[in-house]
């Protein structure tokens, strides 16, 4: 892969890609190659339980995001006789339908376009599918991005979540298990306890205080209206298939480019990480073995700070990390989060209850996801140059640098017709400024 040189062989990438205004479309229903696509290995999880009666047609919203499509593929290939599965996904920035290609030809797998905010797609899909069971992933969730665009956030993650409860109680399900994240219970100190299912919530990001709010949504449908729910809290999930927008692709796709890794502050803060393939393990066991009603952390043990995923990609990579100044050769610190946690820390005992433990080591799936970008990240969803950049915008599917957001001209400035690709004088000098490539 050749480096990137200079801002203008960013804009000659993908040819999937379309442009306008100085940003990158992305195409979430664009397909890689054929050729190329077959070599992809089909990646799911390793656990099969005895199907439940009960359940047949399972609704996953976000199944063309990332934990959800690796959740899709496990259901459909591990289950095709007893269960259906219907990914339910608007096809954000984020998605590509590449992550659930594999299943286009599986009778028991059928994708619907549809966005969790409107109450109609929602019901249709439900009525249309007789949908029994529902797994909510769909969601808003690059942190970095909560503190731009926060009403997006609200709007996706507590207002959607509502529909979906709401329209899941007109409908009737036998199980409702939404998707949330460690990061509700908000900061946990350096030698505190982990945190159990019954912690207090104390969210401090707009992302985290958006899934937090979703969780006091679903505590009342279950409360008032008897609905069948299960909370799910996970730790960080990393593996193939993430979009690289999120710490670990990033860092592997940087290095790919032989760019330098762009770490956050001083990159202190750690966080627990779990394995694609555990948490579909998690989730598969807690649709199986799980009661209604119950809260259940996906814990992991493996906490790791920002500064040593550095250290690990770059051995990966081959690249002298080991002093001070070859460090520095390969890292750029950047300002940091308005504000970041420094930890999460949960506790899984309740999980380990129902048999589920961690299979996959850190070590072991760090190389298999640098392993899977190696090989697809430059393809899988069109032209993520933009993406690689530090905080970079995004409205819709379109993406564009902080610093070429920042020059955007007004509405007035452009004319209806302007379709340039054209960097803004502005925006070239910060971003050259900003950051720097290995000479
Ligand atoms: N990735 C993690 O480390 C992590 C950790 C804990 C919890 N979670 C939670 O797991 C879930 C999935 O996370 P992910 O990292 O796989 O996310 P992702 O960003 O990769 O995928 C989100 C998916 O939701 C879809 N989506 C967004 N808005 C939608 C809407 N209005 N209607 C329908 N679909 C919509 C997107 O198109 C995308 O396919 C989220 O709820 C997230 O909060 C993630």
């Amino acid at each position: 892969m050749s480096p990137v040189e200079s801002p203008e062989s960013l804009l000659n990438g993908d040819r999937h890609v379309k442009r306008r205004r100085n940003s990158t479309i992305l195409n979430p229903r664009s397909y890689v190659t054929a050729d190329l696509w077959k070599q992809a290995p089909v990646l799911k999880g390793s656990t099969k339980f005895e199907p439940l009666p009960n359940v047949r047609n399972i609704l996953v919203t976000g199944g063309a995001g990332f934990i959800a499509c690796w959740f899709v593929r496990h259901l459909t290939l591990t289950y095709p006789d007893n269960y259906n599965v219907i990914s339910f996904d608007k096809l954000d920035y984020c998605a590509t339908l590449n992550n659930t290609r594999i299943l286009d030809e599986f009778p028991n797998f059928t994708f619907e376009q549809g966005d969790i905010t409107s109450p109609s797609d929602v019901k249709k899909c439900l009525r249309k599918h007789k949908i029994d069971t529902i797994f909510h992933f769909a969601a808003q969730s690059h942190v970095d991005l909560s503190f731009g665009n926060s009403y997006q956030f609200t709007n996706t993650n507590v207002y959607g979540t509502h529909v979906l409860l709401e329209r899941a109680r007109e409908h009737g399900v036998t199980r409702f298990i939404h998707i949330s994240t460690d990061e509700v219970y908000g900061d946990v100190p350096i030698g505190a306890a982990d945190l159990s299912e019954t912690s207090l919530l104390a969210p401090t990001n707009p992302y985290s205080a958006s899934k937090a709010a979703a969780e006091m949504m679903v505590s009342a449908y279950r409360s008032s209206f008897k609905l069948p729910l299960i909370t799910v809290r996970s730790n960080n999930v990393y593996g193939p298939h993430q979009f690289p927008e999120k710490i670990i692709p990033k860092f592997i796709m940087l290095l790919q480019r032989r760019s330098k890794l762009l770490v956050h502050g001083d990159g202190s803060p750690t966080r627990r990480y779990v394995y694609a393939s555990d948490i579909v393990d998690a989730l598969d066991t807690i649709l199986h073995k799980g009661a209604i009603g119950q809260i259940y952390n996906i814990a992991s043990k493996d906490e790791i700070s920002n500064t040593d995923i550095c250290h690990r990609l770059l051995e990966i990579f081959g690249a002298r990390h080991k002093t001070p100044q070859e460090f520095q050769r390969w890292v750029q610190h950047t300002e940091d989060r308005p504000f970041n946690d420094q930890r999460y820390a949960t506790n899984g005992a309740k999980l380990a209850a129902l048999g589920w433990r961690p299979k996959t080591s850190f070590e072991e799936g760090l190389k298999a996801t640098v392993d899977w970008y190696q090989r697809f990240g430059e393809v899988w969803w069109g032209d993520i140059s933009r993406v690689l950049t530090s905080f970079p915008v995004v409205e819709g599917t379109e993406i564009w640098t902080k610093e070429e957001h920042d020059a955007l001209p007004s509405d007035e400035e452009l004319g209806p017709e302007e379709n340039g690709t054209v960097w803004t004088k502005k925006a070239l000098s910060s971003l050259q400024a900003s950051g720097g490539t290995i000479a």
